[in-house]
């Protein structure tokens, strides 16, 4: 993601080793050892992007100041205008009317957008959505009928997209096209951007469509109830679009990798695969440290300073583009004991993957119930579960937000 060796802030470099590459394969397939080298020698850092630079913020303590600080604003109107220039927000810039959600909002207008979808997401709903979870995760194992399998294209891709249509209440024969247009928008997977923009103005009909049926139609999902409080004047037509997109964007990937990358560590981590195995009751636990160890969003999404603020010894000054690595906080020595090993039950800080702060993720307790779902039950249908290839072979999504693999190769049976 980053080209070049970042320039050091005001922190004195304490190691004579050349930061390890913060770009290509090898980051991508192990990206820890560069966040460590950052955390330790640089941990406020400019960066170098295509089209202009960012500060990056590594250790645990300086990403919970961030990822908390009242002068700093999410709203991409208060980037600078080299940020602006530079498109690197997320690939909608060219549709500000799916833009208008509560993750590109501050104050009073985030809470209110906030408000609108957390009354929906009720316990009641993430209990249904529970068994829901476990329903679609029996039927895509069922379809594993063969010695070997990928469990990313078989269960991690089409357990969470499956979900968000019946959070969205997707007619089931519209949801063959929304599945279409949304595998494009996955950054990981589409390269061309021209692609993305037309499956974007292509999912932004259809998410029109779906809601002027809800407005005939009621029905019991979310967006149904959106849609009654958009009636109500609580929030205007092009939020509700862009609301329901964000949870596409936001649920979708996120998830993916949250059971690609759990996956993953358990079958590295036999020892531990056989604890959960023998204690289900485990689960929350693992999913946690799963989290921790090697969790799916690598930047949290960008902050921008509305007056000067300092952070870690580092002055930043209104408008310049900020990013916070979570897994690089993760792994900070200072938060938590022996970092790099994976642990399930440790004691200490909280992990940093569902952020911090107003902005915390809405659908943490969602993804908790899909992550335990499909990672419970391939562990109980496969006893004999085994990676089918090495480790080194695998391919990580070379995204600057998300951390994911495109496929995890598996035997399934002995
Ligand atoms: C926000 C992570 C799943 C909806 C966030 C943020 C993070 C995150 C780090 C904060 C971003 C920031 O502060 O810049 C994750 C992870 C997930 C996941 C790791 C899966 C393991 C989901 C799901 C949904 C969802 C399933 C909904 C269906 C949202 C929304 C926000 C958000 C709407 C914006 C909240 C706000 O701005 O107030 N997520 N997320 N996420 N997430 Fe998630």
């Amino acid at each position: 993601i980053f080209s070049v060796a970042p320039e050091v802030g005001t922190y004195r470099p304490v190691s004579t080793d050349p930061c390890p590459p913060l770009f290509g394969p090898a980051f991508d397939a192990d990206p820890y050892p560069a966040f460590d080298w950052l955390r330790r020698n640089a941990p406020v850092s400019r960066v170098p992007l295509p089209g202009c630079d960012a500060w990056l913020v590594t250790r645990y303590e300086d990403a919970v100041a961030t990822l908390t600080h009242p002068s700093l604003a999410k709203d991409p109107a208060a980037g600078s205008p080299e940020w602006r220039a530079a498109g690197l927000g997320l690939p909608l810039d060219h549709r500000p009317s799916l833009a208008r959600h509560m993750i590109n909002a501050d104050g009073a207008d985030h809470a209110r957008l906030r408000r609108v979808v957390s009354a929906a997401f009720t316990p009641r709903r993430i209990a249904g959505l529970r068994a829901r979870a476990l329903e679609i995760t029996d039927d895509l194992l069922d379809r594993l009928d063969g010695p070997e399998a990928d469990l990313v294209a078989g269960l991690a891709y089409p357990l969470p997209i499956a979900i968000i249509c019946d959070l969205l209440g997707v007619p089931e024969e519209d949801r063959a096209v929304f599945h279409r247009h949304a595998s494009v928008i996955d950054s990981a997977a589409a390269s061309e951007v021209e692609e993305i923009a037309r499956a974007t103005d292509a999912l932004e009909a259809f998410l029109d469509d779906l809601v002027e049926l809800k407005r005939s139609r009621p029905g019991s999902d979310l967006l149904t109830d959106l849609v009654r409080r958009s009636n109500q004047g609580e929030i205007d037509k092009d939020e509700l679009t862009s609301t329901a997109f964000l949870l596409l964007v936001a649920g979708h990937e996120t998830t993916v990798a949250l059971i690609g990358n759990g996956l993953l560590a358990l079958l590295r981590h036999p020892a531990q695969a056989r604890a959960l195995r023998d204690d289900p009751a485990l689960l929350p636990d693992y999913i946690d440290e799963i989290l921790r160890y090697d969790g799916p969003v690598r930047n949290a999404t960008w902050r921008f300073p509305t007056e000067p603020v300092v952070i870690g010894g580092q002055e930043m000054l209104p408008g310049e583009p900020i990013l916070v690595s979570l897994p690089a906080a993760n792994r900070d020595p200072a938060a938590f004991a022996d970092p790099d090993t994976f642990a399930p039950g440790r004691i200490g800080e909280p992990h940093l993957a569902f952020g911090r702060g107003a902005h915390y993720c809405i659908g943490a307790a969602l993804a908790k119930v899909e992550g335990e779902a499909a990672i419970g039950r391939v562990l109980e249908r496969f006893p004999d579960l085994a990676l089918a290839v090495d480790p080194a072979e695998l391919r990580w999504w070379p995204s600057m937000i998300m951390r994911g693999l495109f496929s995890l190769p598996v035997r399934l049976r002995a």
